[in-house]
């Protein structure tokens, strides 16, 4: 089973003791980085594990390996000599282990270690992520007994990830470490037991201490919310796809049903590059069922063989699952928008109401299929006018730009607006797509953007008197699809309601890297 090793970077001894006094629960072992200590507390490490409590990695990691470490071979030899010194009998007073570099020599250093059952992590850090051939670079770093070789690669595509995932499995018998470092490799640090990983590293990221390496989750989501130490080779494994992947309420909202179910699966951010190479690593890793987020909903089509009726006419798949031998897909996008701008209303349809859209990309395309077969009336608005126009005149709806010409057609649809942009998204653009248009009050106003819960646009409708709803209801209707797709039955409604009685705070929205 691999083991959650919370990587500690304080700048004190004091401070690591007080990360782990709070979040040693949550991991199995922890890593004192003395690099990142100051110069007087690198003084002390030596009773270090004594202090911890739990089996601990003495690590001294170099500038060059990605650590911090600058002071040249001589005074880190001193320093990983002093924290191996005076090994007591009870081995719960040592250090359990001692990360040394590959390259890293000292025979007389490792001797002391092995023989006071301090093991070795024999370690490379590819941060340029050159290493090709990693099966046979595994065979050449072990060097003798059981040391556990460590490669930490950095990642730049999903083939890259693929690459690592490939060679886990040579030497299975032998304990390892395989770390795909970056935001591309976040997945192989939660999957570390099916990455044929001995452990993973984790940080205190909630107390805004360094990360251990790029990458790295936080101690207590991967505990808490990913179950990470309940994944085994049976597992069942499902995750959103998309580019970046920044933020998403899927890993939140799965993995609590899936707690609250005791089923034993796992629901994973998957940020990928390459569809085709990730379809790969979903057969390697039997991968059930699948999200599909931007920009991935058109580019998965070719790999599915059968399509829901919706996912056909739309020529887009946000869901996609194993059915025998082959991918089905369909788009829960659709019917989770409509069932939430329904709800909002109080409404069956939206016959008579007159209706402004922002925004002309694809989600823009369904809301405006969506508003069609409801019977409402609409005008749509875009930056790009002749998006705007393309879509509205598939409908006899009225069109226009983000200006003033734009804003006075709309004192004819302003029953409803619906923002559809990623114009106050966090981490996208910030602002405000139409911010001369001035609210009368009387508008509903639907923002697809749940991050932040408000967007300056429905802040503003909010504070003009608008009724307003963001994305968030919208996304957890068409969450609650999908997992009927994958798992051919509704959701629980007991489930359901215990997930909205937590609310859209209730959720993680940190993917790191
Ligand atoms: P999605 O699938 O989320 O709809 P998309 O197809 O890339 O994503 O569409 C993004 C929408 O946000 C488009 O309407 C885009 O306007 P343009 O068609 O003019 O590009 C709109 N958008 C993005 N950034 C914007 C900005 N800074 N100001 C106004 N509109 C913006």
């Amino acid at each position: 089973m691999a083991k959650n090793c919370l990587c500690l970077t304080g700048k004190t001894i004091k401070q690591d003791v007080d990360l782990l006094n709070k979040y040693g629960k949550y991991a199995d072992l922890a890593e004192l980085r003395v690099d990142c200590l100051d110069d007087d507390d690198r003084l002390y490490i030596r009773r270090f594990p004594e202090l911890a409590g739990i089996p601990v990695i003495l690590t001294v990691r170099r500038d060059v390996d990605g650590g911090y470490f600058s002071s040249g071979e001589g005074a880190r030899l001193k320093l990983l000599a002093n924290g191996l010194a005076y090994a007591n009998a009870d081995s719960r007073l040592n250090f359990a282990y001692v990360d040394i570099e590959e390259d890293f020599n000292a025979p007389s250093l490792e001797e002391a270690a092995r023989t006071f059952g301090t093991r070795i992590i024999r370690s490379c850090h590819d941060l340029k992520g050159s290493i090709d051939d990693i099966s046979t670079k595994i065979k050449s770093m072990k060097r003798a007994g059981d040391e556990i070789v460590k490669i930490a690669v950095s990642v730049k595509s999903t083939y890259d990830v693929l690459n690592v995932f490939r060679a886990s499995s040579t030497f299975i018998k032998q304990d390892k470490v395989l770390i795909c470092m970056g935001h591309y490799g976040i997945y192989s640090r939660i999957l570390a037991e099916r990455f044929g990983s001995f452990l993973t590293y984790s940080s205190a990221l909630s107390e805004n201490v360094i990360p251990g390496a790029p990458g790295q989750m936080d101690v207590r989501e991967l505990s808490d919310l990913y179950h990470f130490k309940k994944i085994t080779k049976d597992t069942k494994i499902y995750g959103v796809i998309g580019n970046p992947l920044k933020s998403s309420v899927s890993p939140w909202f799965f993995n609590t049903v899936f707690n609250l179910e005791n089923a034993d699966c796992v629901y994973v951010p998957f940020p990928v590059t390459d569809v085709n190479d990730f379809l790969n690593l979903a057969d390697g890793l039997n991968i059930q069922g699948l999200s599909i987020t931007v920009p991935y909903k058109e580019t998965v089509l070719p790999y599915i063989k059968e399509k829901s009726e919706i996912a056909e006419s739309i020529g887009a798949c946000n869901t996609m699952y194993r059915k025998g031998d082959i991918w089905y897909g369909d788009n829960t996008d659709y019917a989770g928008f409509t069932m939430s701008l329904l709800n909002f209303l109080g409404r069956k349809d939206l016959k008579r109401r007159k209706i402004t859209i922002i925004g002309a990309g694809g989600v823009s395309r369904a809301v405006a299929a969506e508003i069609f077969k409801m019977g409402g009336k609409a005008l749509i608005l875009n930056r790009t006018v002749h998006k705007a126009a393309s879509i509205a005149s598939l409908y006899n709806f009225r069109w226009g730009g983000l200006d003033n010409h734009g804003i006075d057609l709309m004192s004819k649809f302003n029953d409803i607006i619906i923002q559809t942009t990623s114009v106050g998204m966090e981490g996208y653009d910030e602002g405000d797509p139409l911010e001369t248009y001035e609210f009368s009050g009387k508008e509903s106003v639907m923002d697809l953007i749940y991050t932040p819960d408000q967007t300056p646009f429905l802040k503003r409708a909010a504070s003009a008197g608008c009724k307003i709803l963001n994305g968030y209801d919208m996304v957890i209707r068409q969450a609650c699809l999908q997992y009927a797709n994958f798992f051919d039955r509704e959701i629980p409604k007991t489930h359901l309601s215990q997930i909205n009685s937590l609310g859209a705070d209730g959720w993680n929205r940190i993917i790191p890297g």
